[in-house]
């Protein structure tokens, strides 16, 4: 395989559920949101809005909402309570969003990929939320609204930040791949 900064950067790239603390400085951050708007779209549409969540106050705000949501069902509370913060001691939060239609589902997990592999360029790691906050949004529609234009929906949402110590490596690749 051939080895150079971009195959590096893919390679190194890893799913956090801790972060350190440590701010992701504008730059960085023009950095990896620059990435994202560089991702393809079918048509050329660039169907996407990204939220950029990276005020203390917008964090806590978010935050406070995502601990005030109802457990999963059939997870107990002590397991909940071992995954830690729900906002992973991250500074930043990104989300996707568009309006539905044509391949804006496709052109929001590109551009969040794109993300994740320039972060990973610049040292810093991502975790994938998706889930999580969809299931906040439909709890706190006051927040969507605030964070995300109307009409529009969520199709990619993560975390960024410098990795704090990670549970598990799942770098190990066991698809198939078959070359006709
Ligand atoms: C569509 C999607 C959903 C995911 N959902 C979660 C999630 O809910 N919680 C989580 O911690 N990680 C989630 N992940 C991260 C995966 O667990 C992770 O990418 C996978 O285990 C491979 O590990 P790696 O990213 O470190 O290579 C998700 C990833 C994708 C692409």
């Amino acid at each position: 395989m051939i080895q150079n900064e971009t195959m590096q950067s893919i390679l190194a790239r890893r799913s956090y559920k801790v972060f350190d603390s440590r701010p992701i400085d504008k730059e960085a951050l023009e950095t990896i949101v620059t990435a994202g708007l560089y991702a393809p779209t079918g048509m050329n549409r660039q169907p996407w809005h990204f939220t950029v969540i990276r005020s203390p106050e917008m964090l806590e705000k978010f935050g406070a909402a995502r601990r005030s949501l109802p457990l999963p069902p059939g997870i107990p509370p002590a397991a909940v309570a071992a995954m830690g913060d729900p906002m992973r001691n991250a500074p930043v939060m990104i989300l996707v969003s568009a309006k539905e239609g044509g391949t804006s589902a496709q052109d929001c997990c590109l551009a969040m990929e794109n993300m994740f592999i320039a972060a990973a360029s610049l040292g810093i790691m991502s975790g994938w939320d998706h889930a999580t906050v969809m299931d906040l949004f439909n709890h706190h529609p006051d927040l969507k609204a605030e964070l995300i234009p109307e009409g529009y929906t969520l199709y990619a949402a993560a975390f960024f930040g410098y990795p704090g110590p990670t549970v598990k490596d799942r770098g190990e690749r066991k698809g198939t791949v078959e070359y006709k």
